[in-house]
């Protein structure tokens, strides 16, 4: 008991002397809610764009710092665009003093930033440096892989997961980086999980956890997972969080998904009916509470970057649509190319990361720009600068439709979604007008035939070939029915009589097909022709007209 204490006491002793050699670091930024959004202080939102960088596996290092310097590190994540990390860490760090003082010592004596808390704190002022946010995430109570039902970490109550620990350590770690400008955020557990897992118990004591990040933290947003590896916040429906501060607007629930979440439908079932289903489960499963006024941010997704999971190639574009959709904060899985060690393998090669194995440069450049797409905020406090309107969202490429040519009548191809123009569209079935082109009238898009570049024009607006549907589950197919457009047999085959959007052969150009997967094939991609018509209140800013 002795020896814990003096070795606690010792703990704060270093603690205080690295806070006080804290270097100066950006602005102190303080996040609120405003219903459901996340805003600063001028009530402007800020959407969280995300990357996940693990600290709370086997060696209790910051992953990658054996590879490239912080410095480096941090300049590659904002050069990707995110605005902020997800920093996790075992709560081992803060309440198992011997772990805690000894690798300080250590890595004081290696004279590196290997290194548990001092080494947290100086990632954390790195990035800070960076103008980058940070949250720290609580992934596990003692450090390693995360997770599994039996792995003692699961839930309160099980082996190495005592809850009054726990809050201590919540609280422990909220005092250490209370004043530290850029930590907006404390995640207060990972993924909870396994037999004893139950809303009841939920209610307790994550309410104690978050009573304790605010009474030692009251700037940091308090974030809360669901239960089942957060992938489960439908009790929420039933009964609401009851905190201290709720008036303080601090409150923020984070969801995870992946294909695994869902794995042998991707794989077998038709990826335009798994999809559907899919997004109305995110509904349930979390996403209602955006109507209830609190921010959702899907603090984990990813796919493996290499492009040859097949499952992984059908969920991604998926859920990118879903997340554009509901515009939400999150948190990519995730920055790491490689671990320090990882399940008894050292170097092991991350194939979700978004940097490669040497932490030195994105490990593929054609995935990034799906992620990218969605950095970038669409509507919220601060970005109603126009009235809402519609944009084509492609989330396979995670461009946009863009007019190729500022003629009267011209063809749509796949631009940046900064440079989309915007669109006037009324689900279920619409014409799709241009809106702002005053001009020209109102120009519609019309489909023109199977292979054929969709155009615009104002003639015939609201004949069957320029009343378009949102088709088959997946909602994304956006169709034309040809078979009365273009008088009975020409359907393009197979199609069903309807053609839909699609990607024309150069990759770029936008065309319309008989539209694919119709009919519950599980062995068909049809992730090519999704569109998602998503709301924006940006600023619509004309692209320069490019030679068709
Ligand atoms: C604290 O950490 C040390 C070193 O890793 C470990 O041996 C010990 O079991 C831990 N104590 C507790 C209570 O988890
Ligand atoms: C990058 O992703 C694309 C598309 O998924 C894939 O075709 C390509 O093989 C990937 N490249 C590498 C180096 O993983
Ligand atoms: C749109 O974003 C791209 C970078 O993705 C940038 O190069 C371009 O200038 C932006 N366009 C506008 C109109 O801001």
């Amino acid at each position: 008991m002795w020896l814990v204490s003096s070795l606690r006491a010792a703990l704060c002793l270093l603690l205080a002397v690295l806070a006080s050699h804290r270097q100066p670091a950006a602005a102190v930024v303080t996040l609120s809610t405003s219903s459901r959004w996340i805003v600063d202080p001028a009530g402007h939102r800020v959407k969280l764009a995300c990357v996940n960088w693990p600290s709370h596996l086997e060696s209790v290092v910051t992953e990658g710092l054996g590879r490239q310097p912080v410095g480096a590190i941090s300049g590659m994540i904002v050069s990707m665009g995110f605005n902020c990390v997800r920093l996790t860490y075992p709560i081992a760090l803060v309440t198992n003093a011997s772990l805690s003082v000894l690798t300080v010592r250590q890595s004081l004596l290696a004279n590196g930033l290997a290194e548990t808390v001092g080494g947290v704190e100086a990632v954390v002022n790195a990035l800070g440096e960076k103008n980058v946010m940070v949250i720290l995430d609580n992934h596990v109570s003692t450090p390693g892989w995360c997770c599994s039902n039996d792995d003692g970490n699961g839930f309160f109550g099980d082996r190495d997961f005592d809850p009054n620990v726990w809050v201590d350590g919540l609280g422990s770690m909220a005092t250490i980086f209370a004043d530290v400008p850029n930590v907006v955020g404390m995640s207060l557990r990972n993924e909870l999980r396994g037999p004893r897992q139950n809303p009841q118990d939920w209610y307790t004591y994550m309410q104690r956890g978050a009573e304790a990040v605010h009474a030692a933290s009251p700037r940091a947003l308090v974030i809360m997972g669901g239960l089942s590896y957060d992938y489960d916040l439908s009790f929420l429906a039933a009964r609401q969080v009851g905190v201290s501060f709720a008036a303080e607007n601090k409150l923020v629930f984070e969801v995870h998904w992946y294909s695994f979440s869902d794995a042998r439908a991707w794989e077998t079932e038709s990826a335009n009916e798994v999809c559907g289903r899919a997004a109305r489960d995110f509904a349930r499963r979390g996403g209602f509470l955006l109507a209830r006024g609190f921010p959702l941010f899907l603090s984990e997704f990813g796919a493996d970057s290499r492009g040859g999971d097949p499952k992984d190639n059908r969920f991604f574009p998926c859920a990118a649509a879903v997340a554009a959709e509901h515009d939400v904060d999150w948190a990519y899985w995730a920055l790491q190319g490689s671990y320090a060690l990882r399940q008894g393998v050292a170097g092991m090669d991350e194939v979700y990361g978004v940097l490669d194995w040497s932490w030195s440069k994105p490990r593929n450049e054609t995935v990034l720009p799906r992620i990218q797409a969605l950095q970038r905020p669409l509507q919220g406090p601060g970005y109603g600068e126009a009235l809402p309107y519609t944009v084509l969202f492609h989330p396979l490429t995670g461009l946009c439709a863009v007019r190729r040519a500022a003629a009267v009548t011209t063809t749509l191809e796949l631009g940046p979604c900064n440079e989309t123009d915007a669109w006037a569209y009324a689900p279920p079935s619409s014409t799709l007008v241009l809106r702002d082109a005053a001009a020209a009238g109102l120009p519609c898009l019309r489909a023109e035939g199977p292979g054929q570049p969709a155009r615009l024009g104002i003639r015939d607006c609201g004949d069957p070939m320029s009343t378009w549907r949102l088709a088959t589950d997946s909602g994304m197919h956006v169709a034309v029915d040809a078979a009365l457009g273009l008088g009975g047999g020409e359907d393009g085959g197979g199609g069903g009589g309807m053609l839909c959007l699609d990607v024309g052969t150069d990759g770029r150009s936008i065309v319309t097909n008989p539209c694919a997967c119709q009919r519950g094939d599980g062995t068909c991609d049809p992730e090519g022709q999704w569109f998602k018509l998503v709301t924006s209140t940006r600023r619509v800013v004309r692209r320069p007209p490019t030679l068709a």
